[in-house]
């Protein structure tokens, strides 16, 4: 099927209520029409997510915005002249027309304006609003390879839109501006210290208080196996010392690593980009491997490393807050 048949293909589903996985700058998402009840509680079954939890609605241009937000503050202006198209989504009071099944009931909705081409191609061929979440399984590492979405969703997807694979690796980057000071609540590829330089004020962290993101709850983007972060100079010595204990022990390093004994090398680079880019993929390769327990090591400081060592993180926390 041609580039162009395969998105008015595509936009056709998504008119009658259909799903579409596609990828963006950031992971793939599942796509469904943001105004079509019906669709979205087919989303929602199909990633097996809870109902209350919000989705980012895209679109194609900021033209659109004034549909799904009632006030567009300054900041938002701002953030969305320096980053959108881009991986970045922002948090702000909804309309009357944006369905309670989006937002989970808040009085919020999230947008993002993403810059992938085919994710572009879509929205502008649809026309309206695609809400999409990362196309995983409620839970479990977003796709940065079309092939991760047929695995995981197969056939509950009606079309998924093959890109190459995603570009950041990590999803975007969100910022609520739906109160007095804008809050970070999700680190990614557009960072903290750009956004700051952009609105000129300090960001600050989401507190207890936070609205419900669930990328915010511990253990989310977490691979099956047991995820363990060392130091970088750590990393083979651990690996061999939980050889000594485990079957099966992924050790995530650059291909070059010679591993020890018992342990499988799962390529990824040191390099903090390409190290975000491959990160969701090598999660997937140490699970298909069969591994209980993969050991990775954070890569150099660089701008990625905020939302980088987030991932870390939460893959890494204890399994049962899920
Ligand atoms: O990079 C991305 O953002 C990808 C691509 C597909 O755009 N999407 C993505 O969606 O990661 P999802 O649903 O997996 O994660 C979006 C996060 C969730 O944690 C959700 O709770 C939060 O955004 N979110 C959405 N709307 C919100 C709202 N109104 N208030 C607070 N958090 C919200
Ligand atoms: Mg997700």
């Amino acid at each position: 099927m041609s580039f162009d048949r395969a998105i008015s293909e595509a936009a056709a589903i998504l008119r009658t209520g259909g799903l579409v996985a596609f990828p963006t700058e950031t992971v793939y998402g599942l796509g469904a029409d943001a105004d079509n009840t019906a669709a979205l509680a087919r989303m929602f079954a199909a990633k097996g997510r809870p109902a209350d939890h919000p989705v980012i609605v895209h679109l194609a241009h900021v033209s659109q915005l004034n549909d799904w937000a009632r006030t567009i503050p300054p900041a938002a202006e701002k953030l969305a002249n320096a980053f959108w198209p881009g991986p970045m989504s922002l948090i702000l009071p909804r309309t009357a027309r944006v369905l309670d099944q989006v937002t989970g009931g808040q009085d919020t909705v999230g947008l993002r304006i993403p810059s992938h081409p085919i994710a572009q191609q879509l929205l502008q061929a649809f026309g309206g609003g695609i809400a999409a979440p990362s196309a995983n399984r409620f839970g479990r590492v977003s796709p940065t390879r079309a092939e991760h979405v047929r695995e995981e969703l197969g056939a509950q997807v009606d079309l998924v839109l093959e890109g190459a694979d995603c570009e950041v690796g990590l999803e975007s980057t969100i910022i609520d501006l739906s109160h007095d000071l804008p809050r970070l609540l999700r680190p990614g590829a557009v960072t903290r210290e750009q956004i700051e330089a952009v609105l000129g004020t300090t960001l600050s962290d989401p507190g207890s208080n936070a609205p419900r993101a669930s990328g915010s709850l511990e253990s989310h983007y977490a691979p099956q196996a047991r995820l363990v972060v060392v130091p970088v100079q750590e990393r083979i010595a651990c690996a061999a010392d939980l050889a000594q204990r485990h079957a099966k022990i992924a050790l995530l390093a650059p291909a070059q690593t010679a591993p020890p004994r018992g342990v499988i090398l799962i390529p990824l680079p040191d390099d903090p980009v390409l190290f975000a880019q491959r990160l969701y993929a090598a999660f997937r390769m140490a699970d298909a491997e069969g591994c209980p327990v993969a050991v990775v090591s954070p890569p150099r400081e660089s701008g990625l490393g905020e939302a980088i060592l987030d991932r870390l993180r939460k893959a890494s926390a204890p399994r049962s807050e899920i």
